[in-house]
Protein backbone atom coordinates (compact mmCIF):
# COMPACT_ATOMS: atom_id res chain seq x y z
CA UNK A 1 0.00 0.00 0.00
CA UNK A 2 1.26 3.68 -0.79
CA UNK A 3 2.43 6.34 1.64
CA UNK A 4 0.12 8.70 2.98
CA UNK A 5 1.52 11.66 2.69
CA UNK A 6 1.10 16.00 4.05
CA UNK A 7 2.73 18.33 2.59
CA UNK A 8 2.48 21.47 5.00
CA UNK A 9 3.15 25.14 3.80
CA UNK A 10 2.29 23.09 -0.18
CA UNK A 11 0.62 26.67 -1.40
CA UNK A 12 4.25 28.05 -1.63
CA UNK A 13 7.02 28.05 -4.26
CA UNK A 14 8.43 24.88 -3.44
CA UNK A 15 4.67 23.55 -2.26
CA UNK A 16 3.28 23.85 -5.62
CA UNK A 17 5.89 21.86 -7.77
CA UNK A 18 6.51 19.07 -5.31
CA UNK A 19 3.36 18.60 -4.64
CA UNK A 20 2.58 17.55 -8.15
CA UNK A 21 5.47 15.15 -8.70
CA UNK A 22 4.85 13.46 -5.40
CA UNK A 23 1.07 13.11 -6.61
CA UNK A 24 2.81 11.64 -9.89
CA UNK A 25 4.79 8.94 -8.09
CA UNK A 26 2.30 7.73 -5.08
CA UNK A 27 -1.27 8.82 -6.73
CA UNK A 28 -2.98 11.93 -6.50
CA UNK A 29 -4.88 10.96 -3.56
CA UNK A 30 -1.97 10.16 -1.43
CA UNK A 31 -0.67 12.92 -1.42
CA UNK A 32 -2.43 16.13 0.87
CA UNK A 33 -1.62 19.39 0.43
CA UNK A 34 -1.97 22.05 3.33
CA UNK A 35 -1.56 25.68 3.81
CA UNK A 36 -3.11 28.26 5.72
CA UNK A 37 -4.68 29.67 2.75
CA UNK A 38 -8.42 29.10 2.48
CA UNK A 39 -8.71 27.77 -0.95
CA UNK A 40 -6.98 25.07 -2.68
CA UNK A 41 -4.24 26.79 -5.15
CA UNK A 42 -5.78 26.19 -8.68
CA UNK A 43 -2.91 24.34 -9.61
CA UNK A 44 -3.35 21.72 -6.97
CA UNK A 45 -6.77 21.00 -7.09
CA UNK A 46 -6.20 17.31 -8.80
CA UNK A 47 -5.87 15.86 -5.22
CA UNK A 48 -6.85 16.46 -1.80
CA UNK A 49 -6.39 19.79 0.08
CA UNK A 50 -6.54 20.89 3.85
CA UNK A 51 -6.17 23.80 5.62
CA UNK A 52 -4.01 23.68 8.50
CA UNK A 53 -1.89 25.80 10.49
CA UNK A 54 1.58 24.02 11.27
CA UNK A 55 1.61 26.56 14.57
CA UNK A 56 -1.77 25.05 15.62
CA UNK A 57 0.20 22.03 17.74
CA UNK A 58 -2.97 20.48 19.05
CA UNK A 59 -4.52 20.39 15.80
CA UNK A 60 -1.45 19.06 13.49
CA UNK A 61 -1.28 16.32 15.66
CA UNK A 62 -5.02 15.32 15.50
CA UNK A 63 -5.40 15.74 11.91
CA UNK A 64 -2.06 13.63 11.51
CA UNK A 65 -3.34 10.73 13.83
CA UNK A 66 -6.55 10.64 12.64
CA UNK A 67 -5.91 10.37 9.21
CA UNK A 68 -3.40 8.17 9.47
CA UNK A 69 -0.56 10.15 7.74
CA UNK A 70 3.00 8.12 7.06
CA UNK A 71 4.93 11.14 5.77
CA UNK A 72 5.48 14.48 6.28
CA UNK A 73 6.88 17.21 3.95
CA UNK A 74 7.41 20.28 6.06
CA UNK A 75 7.71 23.23 3.60
CA UNK A 76 6.35 26.62 5.90
CA UNK A 77 8.36 28.84 7.31
CA UNK A 78 10.07 32.32 7.03
CA UNK A 79 12.76 32.72 4.51
CA UNK A 80 15.69 35.05 4.74
CA UNK A 81 14.31 38.37 4.31
CA UNK A 82 11.04 38.38 5.90
CA UNK A 83 12.51 36.50 8.86
CA UNK A 84 15.01 39.41 9.24
CA UNK A 85 11.91 41.80 9.28
CA UNK A 86 9.68 39.96 12.15
CA UNK A 87 12.63 37.83 13.51
CA UNK A 88 10.55 36.60 16.81
CA UNK A 89 7.62 35.56 14.68
CA UNK A 90 10.43 33.94 12.09
CA UNK A 91 12.05 31.62 15.08
CA UNK A 92 8.75 30.62 16.66
CA UNK A 93 7.29 29.38 13.09
CA UNK A 94 10.46 28.32 12.11
CA UNK A 95 10.78 26.07 15.00
CA UNK A 96 7.47 25.10 16.95
CA UNK A 97 5.86 23.55 13.69
CA UNK A 98 9.22 21.18 13.19
CA UNK A 99 9.35 19.70 16.95
CA UNK A 100 5.60 18.98 16.16
CA UNK A 101 6.74 16.72 13.90
CA UNK A 102 9.41 15.50 15.10
CA UNK A 103 7.58 14.57 18.19
CA UNK A 104 5.01 12.78 16.19
CA UNK A 105 7.55 10.89 14.76
CA UNK A 106 9.26 9.71 17.66
CA UNK A 107 6.04 8.90 18.92
CA UNK A 108 5.89 6.69 16.02
CA UNK A 109 3.14 8.24 14.42
CA UNK A 110 5.02 9.21 11.35
CA UNK A 111 7.74 7.09 9.38
CA UNK A 112 9.65 9.55 7.37
CA UNK A 113 9.88 13.68 7.39
CA UNK A 114 11.36 15.83 4.75
CA UNK A 115 12.47 19.46 6.36
CA UNK A 116 14.12 21.67 4.36
CA UNK A 117 17.65 24.18 5.50
CA UNK A 118 19.24 25.90 3.70
CA UNK A 119 22.83 27.76 2.39
CA UNK A 120 21.58 30.44 5.22
CA UNK A 121 23.54 27.54 7.73
CA UNK A 122 26.45 29.08 6.71
CA UNK A 123 28.03 32.96 7.72
CA UNK A 124 30.42 34.83 6.94
CA UNK A 125 32.99 33.19 8.69
CA UNK A 126 32.56 30.08 6.38
CA UNK A 127 34.67 29.58 3.38
CA UNK A 128 33.06 31.11 0.79
CA UNK A 129 34.32 29.08 -2.29
CA UNK A 130 33.10 25.14 -2.76
CA UNK A 131 31.69 25.18 0.84
CA UNK A 132 32.18 21.74 2.56
CA UNK A 133 29.56 19.49 4.23
CA UNK A 134 31.42 20.08 7.22
CA UNK A 135 32.69 23.69 8.43
CA UNK A 136 32.84 26.81 10.73
CA UNK A 137 29.16 27.86 10.90
CA UNK A 138 28.38 30.40 12.25
CA UNK A 139 25.01 31.99 10.77
CA UNK A 140 24.34 36.22 11.25
CA UNK A 141 20.75 35.88 10.45
CA UNK A 142 17.73 34.66 12.21
CA UNK A 143 16.47 32.37 9.47
CA UNK A 144 20.14 30.81 9.29
CA UNK A 145 20.28 30.54 12.92
CA UNK A 146 16.72 28.56 12.89
CA UNK A 147 17.64 26.28 10.09
CA UNK A 148 21.18 25.88 12.11
CA UNK A 149 19.21 24.97 14.86
CA UNK A 150 16.72 22.50 13.45
CA UNK A 151 19.37 20.98 11.56
CA UNK A 152 21.16 19.87 15.30
CA UNK A 153 17.83 18.62 16.67
CA UNK A 154 16.85 16.64 13.13
CA UNK A 155 19.78 14.98 13.78
CA UNK A 156 19.51 14.84 17.77
CA UNK A 157 15.82 13.27 17.21
CA UNK A 158 17.34 10.75 14.53
CA UNK A 159 20.07 9.77 16.84
CA UNK A 160 18.34 9.65 19.85
CA UNK A 161 14.71 8.25 19.14
CA UNK A 162 15.08 6.68 15.87
CA UNK A 163 13.50 9.53 13.90
CA UNK A 164 14.13 9.01 10.24
CA UNK A 165 14.29 12.84 9.23
CA UNK A 166 15.76 14.07 5.97
CA UNK A 167 17.22 17.30 4.92
CA UNK A 168 18.73 19.25 2.12
CA UNK A 169 20.77 22.75 2.25
CA UNK A 170 18.70 23.93 -0.86
CA UNK A 171 20.49 26.52 -2.69
CA UNK A 172 18.38 29.73 -3.90
CA UNK A 173 15.64 28.09 -5.92
CA UNK A 174 14.89 29.50 -9.57
CA UNK A 175 10.73 28.45 -10.96
CA UNK A 176 8.07 29.91 -12.95
CA UNK A 177 4.79 28.17 -11.63
CA UNK A 178 4.32 30.42 -8.47
CA UNK A 179 6.29 33.42 -6.75
CA UNK A 180 9.09 33.21 -4.68
CA UNK A 181 8.26 33.88 -1.01
CA UNK A 182 10.79 36.40 0.34
CA UNK A 183 13.97 35.05 0.22
CA UNK A 184 17.38 36.70 -0.75
CA UNK A 185 18.13 34.70 -3.62
CA UNK A 186 14.29 36.20 -5.06
CA UNK A 187 15.89 38.17 -7.73
CA UNK A 188 17.12 35.66 -9.96
CA UNK A 189 13.49 35.30 -10.02
CA UNK A 190 12.22 38.49 -10.25
CA UNK A 191 14.87 39.08 -13.16
CA UNK A 192 12.67 36.96 -15.51
CA UNK A 193 9.45 38.79 -15.11
CA UNK A 194 10.84 42.04 -15.79
CA UNK A 195 12.97 40.70 -18.94
CA UNK A 196 9.53 39.35 -20.61
CA UNK A 197 7.75 42.33 -19.61
CA UNK A 198 10.26 44.41 -21.83
CA UNK A 199 11.43 46.33 -18.35
CA UNK A 200 14.55 46.85 -17.07
CA UNK A 201 15.94 45.44 -13.68
CA UNK A 202 16.89 47.12 -10.84
CA UNK A 203 18.96 44.30 -8.86
CA UNK A 204 18.42 44.37 -4.87
CA UNK A 205 22.01 42.71 -4.87
CA UNK A 206 25.25 44.34 -5.98
CA UNK A 207 26.50 42.99 -9.36
CA UNK A 208 29.28 40.52 -8.23
CA UNK A 209 27.48 38.84 -5.52
CA UNK A 210 28.35 34.95 -6.14
CA UNK A 211 25.28 32.85 -4.85
CA UNK A 212 24.37 29.36 -5.11
CA UNK A 213 21.09 28.35 -7.06
CA UNK A 214 19.32 25.88 -8.67
CA UNK A 215 16.55 25.36 -10.91
CA UNK A 216 13.35 24.04 -9.21
CA UNK A 217 13.38 20.89 -11.13
CA UNK A 218 16.82 19.88 -10.06
CA UNK A 219 15.32 20.55 -6.43
CA UNK A 220 12.48 18.63 -6.47
CA UNK A 221 13.83 15.62 -7.96
CA UNK A 222 16.96 15.89 -5.20
CA UNK A 223 13.81 16.01 -2.78
CA UNK A 224 12.36 12.80 -3.94
CA UNK A 225 15.45 11.12 -4.79
CA UNK A 226 16.85 11.69 -0.37
CA UNK A 227 13.26 10.96 0.38
CA UNK A 228 13.05 7.49 -1.95
CA UNK A 229 16.70 6.06 -1.00
CA UNK A 230 16.90 3.23 1.48
CA UNK A 231 17.69 4.77 4.85
CA UNK A 232 21.05 2.75 5.43
CA UNK A 233 22.12 5.35 2.64
CA UNK A 234 21.35 8.44 4.68
CA UNK A 235 24.33 9.33 5.99
CA UNK A 236 23.63 12.91 7.16
CA UNK A 237 20.57 13.71 9.77
CA UNK A 238 21.51 17.15 9.75
CA UNK A 239 21.47 18.21 6.12
CA UNK A 240 23.12 17.30 3.01
CA UNK A 241 24.79 20.04 0.84
CA UNK A 242 23.42 20.82 -2.56
CA UNK A 243 25.83 22.95 -5.21
CA UNK A 244 23.43 23.71 -7.97
CA UNK A 245 24.43 26.45 -10.36
CA UNK A 246 26.56 29.61 -8.72
CA UNK A 247 26.13 32.82 -10.76
CA UNK A 248 26.24 36.66 -10.12
CA UNK A 249 23.38 39.15 -11.21
CA UNK A 250 25.90 40.61 -13.93
CA UNK A 251 26.48 37.02 -15.40
CA UNK A 252 22.67 36.11 -15.51
CA UNK A 253 21.70 39.48 -16.76
CA UNK A 254 24.23 38.66 -19.56
CA UNK A 255 22.76 34.93 -20.02
CA UNK A 256 19.41 36.76 -20.69
CA UNK A 257 20.54 39.18 -22.75
CA UNK A 258 21.69 36.42 -25.33
CA UNK A 259 17.90 35.97 -26.04
CA UNK A 260 16.94 39.52 -25.13
CA UNK A 261 19.81 41.74 -26.21
CA UNK A 262 17.74 44.92 -25.50
CA UNK A 263 17.65 43.53 -21.56
CA UNK A 264 19.08 45.74 -19.09
CA UNK A 265 20.29 45.87 -15.17
CA UNK A 266 21.03 48.33 -12.70
CA UNK A 267 22.16 47.82 -9.12
CA UNK A 268 20.58 49.16 -5.95
CA UNK A 269 21.55 47.08 -3.16
CA UNK A 270 19.28 47.20 -0.01
CA UNK A 271 19.58 44.85 3.62
CA UNK A 272 19.35 41.97 1.20
CA UNK A 273 22.98 42.44 0.55
CA UNK A 274 24.55 41.95 3.98
CA UNK A 275 22.38 38.50 3.98
CA UNK A 276 24.13 37.57 0.78
CA UNK A 277 27.26 38.56 1.59
CA UNK A 278 27.33 36.47 4.68
CA UNK A 279 26.58 33.09 2.49
CA UNK A 280 28.35 30.89 0.30
CA UNK A 281 28.96 31.78 -2.79
CA UNK A 282 29.65 28.06 -4.33
CA UNK A 283 28.93 24.74 -2.49
CA UNK A 284 30.84 21.24 -2.52
CA UNK A 285 27.96 18.43 -2.65
CA UNK A 286 30.22 15.48 -3.07
CA UNK A 287 28.79 13.71 0.06
CA UNK A 288 25.08 13.86 -1.53
CA UNK A 289 26.76 12.68 -4.71
CA UNK A 290 28.69 9.41 -3.06
CA UNK A 291 25.76 8.87 -0.53
CA UNK A 292 22.61 8.62 -2.59
CA UNK A 293 24.00 9.44 -6.08
CA UNK A 294 23.00 12.78 -6.54
CA UNK A 295 23.84 15.13 -9.96
CA UNK A 296 22.36 17.81 -11.06
CA UNK A 297 20.86 18.18 -14.63
CA UNK A 298 20.62 22.21 -15.24
CA UNK A 299 23.41 24.54 -15.94
CA UNK A 300 23.06 28.35 -16.10
CA UNK A 301 21.90 28.14 -19.95
CA UNK A 302 19.56 25.82 -19.77
CA UNK A 303 17.88 27.15 -16.60
CA UNK A 304 17.90 30.69 -18.64
CA UNK A 305 16.21 29.30 -21.42
CA UNK A 306 13.81 27.23 -19.56
CA UNK A 307 11.97 30.27 -17.84
CA UNK A 308 12.25 32.45 -21.00
CA UNK A 309 10.36 30.17 -22.36
CA UNK A 310 7.90 29.28 -19.81
CA UNK A 311 7.53 32.45 -17.31
CA UNK A 312 4.25 33.66 -17.36
CA UNK A 313 4.02 37.48 -16.15
CA UNK A 314 0.52 37.00 -15.74
CA UNK A 315 1.49 35.26 -12.26
CA UNK A 316 2.46 38.93 -11.14
CA UNK A 317 -1.03 39.98 -10.75
CA UNK A 318 -2.01 37.13 -8.76
CA UNK A 319 0.77 37.19 -6.66
P1 LIG B 1 7.23 29.96 0.51
O1 LIG B 1 7.29 31.16 1.38
O2 LIG B 1 7.07 30.15 -0.95
O3 LIG B 1 6.06 28.99 1.01
C1 LIG B 1 5.81 28.72 2.35
C2 LIG B 1 4.36 28.31 2.49
O4 LIG B 1 4.11 28.05 3.86
C3 LIG B 1 3.37 29.41 2.06
O5 LIG B 1 2.43 28.89 1.14
C4 LIG B 1 2.70 29.82 3.35
O6 LIG B 1 1.32 30.18 3.18
C5 LIG B 1 2.84 28.56 4.18
N1 LIG B 1 2.76 28.83 5.62
C6 LIG B 1 3.25 29.90 6.29
N2 LIG B 1 2.94 29.81 7.58
C7 LIG B 1 2.25 28.66 7.74
C8 LIG B 1 1.64 28.04 8.85
N3 LIG B 1 1.66 28.59 10.07
N4 LIG B 1 1.01 26.86 8.66
C9 LIG B 1 0.95 26.29 7.43
N5 LIG B 1 1.49 26.87 6.33
C10 LIG B 1 2.12 28.04 6.49
O7 LIG B 1 8.53 29.10 0.83
P2 LIG B 1 9.29 28.06 -0.14
O8 LIG B 1 10.22 28.84 -0.96
O9 LIG B 1 8.33 27.15 -0.76
O10 LIG B 1 10.20 27.31 0.94
C11 LIG B 1 9.75 26.14 1.60
C12 LIG B 1 10.83 25.68 2.56
O11 LIG B 1 12.06 25.49 1.85
C13 LIG B 1 11.14 26.67 3.69
O12 LIG B 1 11.47 25.95 4.85
C14 LIG B 1 12.38 27.38 3.20
O13 LIG B 1 13.16 27.86 4.25
C15 LIG B 1 13.09 26.27 2.45
N6 LIG B 1 14.02 26.80 1.45
C16 LIG B 1 13.56 27.47 0.35
C17 LIG B 1 14.46 27.98 -0.56
C18 LIG B 1 14.01 28.72 -1.78
O14 LIG B 1 14.84 29.28 -2.49
N7 LIG B 1 12.71 28.77 -2.08
C19 LIG B 1 15.84 27.79 -0.36
C20 LIG B 1 16.27 27.15 0.79
C21 LIG B 1 15.34 26.63 1.69
N1 LIG C 1 16.26 31.19 -1.03
C1 LIG C 1 16.34 31.26 0.38
C2 LIG C 1 16.38 32.67 0.87
O1 LIG C 1 16.89 33.50 0.15
C3 LIG C 1 17.59 30.55 0.85
O2 LIG C 1 17.22 29.71 1.87
O3 LIG C 1 15.91 32.93 1.93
Amino acid sequence: MSSKILVIGAGGQIGTELVLSLRKLKGDQNVIASDLKDECPESLKNGPYVKLDVLDREMMRSYIISEGIDEVYLLAALLSATAEKNPDFAWKLNMEGLFTILDLAKEKHLKKIFWPSSIAVFGPSTPKVNTPQRTIMEPSTVYGISKQAGERWCEYYHNNFDVDVRSIRYPGLISYTSLPGGGTTDYAVDIFYQAQLGNSYSCFLSENTSLPMMYMEDAIRATIELMESDADKIKIRSAYNLAGISFTPAEIAAEIQKSKPDFQITYAPDFRQKIADSWPGSIDDSEANADWGWKEKYDLQGMVDIMLQNIDIFLLSEG
